[in-house]
């Protein structure tokens, strides 16, 4: 991929709230019966925005992430104020990318075209699988057709859209898996998203796997299931850049590389993360989950950061580590050694060579193999020692 060398800055937006809950997810989304004050929303927004500028004032934004919870929920008026807001307090880049989450049914694809007058130029939508058996079982409230139908909105109303597929699912066979997958190339024009099912603590799957009645792809099928994956995508030209992402040359998702590349993003909304630098130093931000509590903490004081460390040069460079090698392109060991105040040990980087775990590119980049991304956590691990 080509790498562009500008300092990015991404602003992160969480909509809490989703129609129900997904049995396999565990993140910060929560089901109202009652109607959402999506008015009293968007001050909050904006009166965060606000909050959060005057601490890194003068950044120009790269990238704007909607993500939740089901941001296609939003109404496109509250969409809107978000993105003024976020206008009026930092400069946008011309060519910001500004992506929203959707889920592909047919009520929230009615909303495309009001989401792209308010200014999204790029949406990620929740497709999970393409056959209605296992869209019953994962808990949606979509079905196959529904989904493929969200896809084609999205082509029309949008210059770039992704979408994101789970595998690894109960009895799923590479062969199945690799047919779903050429089904789901051919509708995505430049970019999947494809996450292996993880069994989260604390969800209903979780308590299902424990006792006996979800079974998951053994550790040899989900190895084949991913070795397709890579294959497969590869083949029609959708090569992976990160472990679960894959894109066309030069469409990758330019918010998440923020993440992954340890620049600055700001984290605006319930239990939103951001990294900010102020004053020669990383700030690692963290809000108030709870919606409501969210809301009042806002009004009280502007903001509602709950967490505010400033990161170490190990805690740094360990980040950097971690968020870097996921990314098909690694990272630079000298940036690394200025962050942590000292090199990776050579001797753990030539173990992992040796296993062909990691190789260490002409220009001097670190990079994990394909054989070595299934392993990640473990290389992250031997390198960080
Ligand atoms: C914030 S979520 C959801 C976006 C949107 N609300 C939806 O469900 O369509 C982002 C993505 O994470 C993935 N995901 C969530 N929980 C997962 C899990 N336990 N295992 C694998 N992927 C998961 C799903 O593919 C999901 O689309
Ligand atoms: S997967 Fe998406 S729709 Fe389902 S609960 Fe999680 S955030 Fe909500």
């Amino acid at each position: 991929m080509t790498r562009v060398e500008t300092a990015a800055f991404g602003v992160y937006v969480h909509w809490p709230f989703c129609l129900s809950k997904c049995p396999y997810c565990d993140f910060n989304s929560h089901v109202r019966h009652a109607a959402i004050d999506e008015d009293r929303f968007a001050r909050a927004f904006a009166r965060e925005i606000e909050t959060t500028a005057a601490r890194v004032p003068g950044r120009q934004v790269s990238s704007i992430f909607l993500g939740g919870g089901t941001p296609s929920l939003m109404r496109p008026e509250t969409v809107g104020a978000v993105l003024d807001a976020i206008a009026k307090h930092w400069r946008l880049d011309d060519g910001v990318e500004i992506t929203l989450e959707a889920n592909p049914t047919s009520v929230e694809s009615a909303r495309f075209a009001g989401y792209r007058a308010a200014g999204v130029n790029r949406v990620s939508l929740g497709v999970q699988a393409l056959d209605d058996a296992s869209l019953k079982q994962l808990g949606r409230l979509h079905s196959a057709r529904e989904a493929l139908d969200a896809v084609a909105i999205a082509r029309k109303a949008f210059e770039r859209y992704s979408f994101d597929l789970i595998y690894a699912r109960p009895d799923q066979t590479p062969d199945k898996w690799a047919a779903e997958l050429q089904l789901a190339i051919k509708e995505a024009a430049e970019h999947l998203s494809l996450y292996q099912l993880t069994i989260e603590e604390g969800t209903p799957f979780f308590g299902l796997y424990a006792a006996g009645k979800l079974r998951t792809p053994n550790e040899a099928t989900a190895r084949a299931l991913y070795d397709v994956t890579q294959e497969v995508c590869a083949r029609h030209g959708l090569p992976a850049y990160e472990i679960s992402n894959h894109a066309r040359k030069g469409a990758e998702c330019r918010h998440n590389l923020v993440y992954w590349r340890g620049e600055e993003y700001a984290g605006i909304g319930p239990g939103a993360h951001g990294r900010l630098d102020i004053n020669g130093t990383r700030h690692a931000t963290a809000t108030e989950k709870r919606p409501e509590a969210w809301l009042m903490r806002v009004e009280a004081n502007g903001h509602g950061v709950i967490t505010n460390d400033v990161l170490n040069s190990v805690e740094r460079a360990d980040e950097f580590l971690l968020m870097g090698l996921r990314l098909v392109e690694g990272i630079d060991p000298g940036r690394y050694a200025a962050l942590a105040g000292r090199p990776l040990n050579p001797r753990r980087i030539a173990m992992l060579r040796e296993e062909g775990a990691i190789v260490v590119d002409g220009d001097g980049r670190l990079r994990v193999t394909q054989a070595g991304f299934p392993v990640l956590d473990a290389v992250v691990a031997d390198l960080a020692a």
